[in-house]
């Protein structure tokens, strides 16, 4: 077995399999922050990346990804039930996002959840050389750090949690809570979006562990675990190239041309997830042209909505009700030729995404709540001419580092109507301003910014950084 001196651990590949229209496998980008994130940032660097590939039965063999070893973790049909959608989906999303859908608790769900984290600790401890750094991602897999040290405790294990970490209030409910905790301390360095996360973990751990914890060390057997936020970023420089190449302005021109060179261009790009408020946007967005404040020949909205753990009884009952509102909207308000809503569920290539980034005038990224949101960082990245508004739920991780943005609860109608009117009727000078501070913000916060912050933290020697700008 080839091992790596460095080791991502995610549920994901940065590839996944999908059907093409002759029934062959293909393989795609995966949609999703995380890959977002992580993908630009570990290309050509002699790392290697424990994941699932989508799919059940045994792990394909995969060639590299841009420069990185790709190990394939196997989940089998009751595996991805059980922990995917049952624990990881249905238990834990819900819980760390306020709960917005009533999280579910089953016994069997938590023993796959035991399984799998099981099953991608051995896979890791495989492949990672003696001393390597490991980085474990995620909610999927908060036992990893724990199980792995068992196995290999010469190993450096950093964990990071992309999602947002609940108030202890919602992760009392949790059963198996002193468990989840304990495996997350098995790493040195636990890394969440926002610092309310890290206070939210030290006071669970002492809480539920009695053990004594601050926002920053808790100290725990002979070893310190250090905590801390560490807000993730974006590519902004790929991003921004990518929107001022010829062909993504052609593309771009093409694309207002299609939606019938309306005066102003409202999109939002999610995946098809509860957390995201489309609901309350598309009420907010149907309320404006009914009032007379918006004139559909005027305005359009382009709601991008990417099907996602399509099995799961939430996802299934979400995507009945956006579809039955979007064609209600459309009814009502459309006329032939002139939709009020343009709604879209594929998946796109990054050209398309930038595309469609040039051509929003108002971007609206609107979350019940959210670890952090890249899309909303990947706008900012695409509007090098500082035009272009961002609407932006308070309860986003990327409001705490955009407030220029036009900030909005998603949960008050009206106050979501009034920030979308504002956005749409703001001046270029307004505009300019809050756009440029918005873009100095993200210039100075990448991805690589995230990663020199996060692996300086959990790897004093430096060893790593320097591997890692060798190879960016
Ligand atoms: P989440 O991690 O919850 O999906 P984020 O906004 O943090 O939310 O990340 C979503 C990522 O997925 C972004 O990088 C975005 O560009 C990408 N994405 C979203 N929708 C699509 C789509 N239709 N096609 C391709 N990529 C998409
Ligand atoms: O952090 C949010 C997250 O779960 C990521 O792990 C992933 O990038 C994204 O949502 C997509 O979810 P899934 O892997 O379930 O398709």
């Amino acid at each position: 077995m080839r091992q790596s001196s460095l080791v991502v651990v995610a549920n994901r590949l940065p590839i996944d399999d999908s059907m093409a229209p002759d029934g062959a496998c293909e393989w795609r980008r995966s949609p999703g922050g995380l890959v977002s994130a992580l993908h630009p940032l570990l290309r050509h660097t002699p790392a290697t990346w424990v994941g699932w590939a989508g799919g059940t039965g045994p792990a394909p063999a995969l060639p590299d990804v841009d420069g990185v070893r790709m190990h394939t973790v196997a989940l089998s049909a009751d595996d991805l039930r059980d922990h995917y959608e049952g624990f990881a989906n249905a238990t834990l999303w819900p819980l760390y996002h306020d709960s917005v859908e009533q999280p579910e608790y089953h016994r069997r769900w938590w023993e796959a959840y035991q399984r799998v984290n099981q099953r991608f600790a051995e896979a890791t401890a495989d492949v990672a050389e003696p001393g390597a750094v490991v980085w474990v991602q995620d909610y999927h897999l908060q036992l990893v750090p724990g199980l792995l040290r068992q196995l290999r405790p010469d190993l450096r294990i950093g964990f990071f949690l992309h999602v947002p970490f609940p108030p202890p209030e919602l992760f009392m409910q949790l059963p198996r809570r002193a468990e989840l905790l304990r495996g997350m301390l098995g790493a040195d360095l636990v890394g969440f979006q926002r610092s309310q996360a890290a206070h939210n973990f030290a006071q669970l751990v002492a809480k539920v562990l009695d053990v004594p914890a601050t926002d920053r060390r808790i100290a725990v057997d002979d070893r310190v675990v250090r905590i801390g936020a560490f807000p993730v970023s974006i590519d902004t420089v790929e991003m921004a190239a990518l929107a001022t190449r010829p062909d993504v302005a052609d593309r771009a021109a093409r694309l207002r041309h299609d939606l019938g060179s309306p005066e102003q261009v409202i999109l939002s790009v999610d995946r098809m997830d509860y957390t995201k408020g489309i609901e309350q946007r598309l009420k907010a967005y149907s309320e404006l042209i009914a009032d007379g404040h918006v004139k559909v020949r005027d305005t359009v909205l382009v709601q991008v909505a990417v099907p996602s753990r399509e099995r799961v009884g939430q996802y299934q009952i979400l995507r009945e009700r956006v579809e039955r509102e979007v064609g209600r909207i459309n009814g009502e308000f459309g006329r032939v030729g002139e939709p009020a809503i343009h709604y879209l569920t594929q998946p796109f290539d990054r050209v398309e995404l930038a595309a469609l980034y040039r051509v929003a005038d108002v971007m609206a990224v609107t979350p019940l709540r959210d670890g952090m949101n890249l899309v909303a960082k990947e706008y900012v990245a695409a509007r090098v001419d500082d035009t272009g508004a961002l609407l932006l739920s308070e309860f986003a991780g990327a409001a705490a580092e955009l407030p220029q943005a036009y900030l909005v609860n998603p949960h008050d109608l009206e106050g979501l109507k009034q920030g979308l009117l504002a956005a749409l009727r703001a001046g270029p000078d307004d505009l300019g301003a809050r756009m440029r501070a918005m873009r100095a913000h993200l210039h100075r916060h990448d991805i690589r910014a995230w990663a020199r912050s996060y692996l300086s933290a959990l790897d004093d020697s430096g060893s790593l950084l320097t591997r890692l700008s060798a190879a960016g």
